[in-house]
């Protein structure tokens, strides 16, 4: 048979056997198995505050120790400070800039120092960034770039050959709705999330090919807007009624227990994995329709959006 058909194939066989399996555990009421990760070393980068933050709180009261990683160590330290007292882990705040390699080499070598090796990466940190094409300076698409994708290449690249070594490891990327889905007035940070998007997609294939896959892991969350920041809830008002917005702690369960149970990819809310297969299946006129009236949203627009990206 044609090497392209079998693949098919294969996957048509293992489909039906996922179905099947899904049928009997809903039927017979068993709940998938759920990885322990207690007393396993934590990374979340960009953890000082928002959704890096919520993350390390649902990491810590499953009883992993935290390296709070943040370009704004006061308030990294702080987070850490609170997490120390509150649920009696390990914890340290180190302040890095994960856009600059020379950076995340220290942070490695500190980490390494103090704490041991990395078991869970969380790739977080990112620039919230409201901003047009033609709009900001040439450095802030450049800023919204590295760090929004860019340093997931430095991150992985250096905490990932410890964890081939020790063979065991779980990758979490935080990319975005708006790398499945484009946003008006956010063209390079949706640029940056759809990078994502292809990022953890062929880490996973890199990681198959040298069959790391089997302990190493990679979960990939795609969030809807979170309520994080207030200065941006404002541009949400302003830009949608459509789209519902979700709490960090609710994200950071979902995200959470998302790597629990090792899935390769969580988007939420649930309507987001809908949107992508309309997106998919919808002939051009329609689909032409729902992205104007997805633009046509951002009515009202707030003057400060270039300060907020700067943020
Ligand atoms: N808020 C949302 O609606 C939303 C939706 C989907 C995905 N996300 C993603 O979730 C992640 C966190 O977003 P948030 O809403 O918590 O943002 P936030 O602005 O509240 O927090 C981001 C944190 O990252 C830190 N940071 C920024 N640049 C950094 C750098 N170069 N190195 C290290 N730390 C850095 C900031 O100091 C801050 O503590 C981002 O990747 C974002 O794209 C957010």
């Amino acid at each position: 048979m044609n090497k392209a058909l079998s693949v098919f194939f294969r996957a048509f066989v293992i489909l039906l056997g996922e179905i099947f399996t899904a049928l009997f555990r809903f039927m017979l009421c068993i709940r998938k198995g759920r990885k322990n990760i207690k007393g396993e070393l934590a990374l979340v980068t960009g953890s000082a505050r928002g959704l890096g933050k919520a993350i390390a709180i649902r990491l810590a009261q499953e009883g992993c120790n935290l390296a709070i990683c943040d370009v704004n160590i006061e308030e990294a330290q702080k987070t850490s400070e609170e997490l120390r007292s509150k649920f009696k882990i390990e914890c340290k705040a180190f302040k890095a800039d994960v856009s600059d390699t020379q950076q995340v080499t220290t942070l490695y070598n500190d980490i390494a120092k103090t704490m041991g090796t990395v078991d869970i990466l969380v790739n977080n940190a990112g620039i919230l960034a409201p901003l047009g094409i033609l709009e900001g300076e040439d450095s802030d698409v450049f800023r919204v770039l590295n760090v929004n994708l860019v340093s997931h290449f430095w991150m992985v690249r250096k905490f990932l050959p410890s964890m081939i070594e020790q063979k065991r490891g779980h990758i979490l990327g935080i990319c975005s709705s708006a790398g499945r889905h484009t946003l008006p007035l956010s063209v390079a940070y949706c640029a940056s999330k759809f990078g994502t998007t292809g990022f953890y997609r062929s880490l996973y294939a890199d990681l198959c090919m040298y069959e790391y896959n089997k302990f190493i892991k990679v979960t990939s969350a795609y969030p809807g807007f979170i309520n994080t920041r207030n200065d941006l809830e404002k541009f949400l008002d302003d830009t949608s009624e459509l789209i519902p917005r979700i709490e960090p702690d609710y994200a950071a369960e979902k995200i959470v227990n998302a790597m629990l149970f090792e899935k390769q990819e969580i988007f939420f809310p649930f309507f987001y994995r809908f949107s992508a297969v309309f997106e998919r299946i919808s002939p051009p006129k329609t689909l032409r329709f729902v992205r104007e009236m997805l633009s046509k949203q951002a009515t009202g627009l707030i003057e400060d959006r270039v300060s907020i990206t700067r943020k």
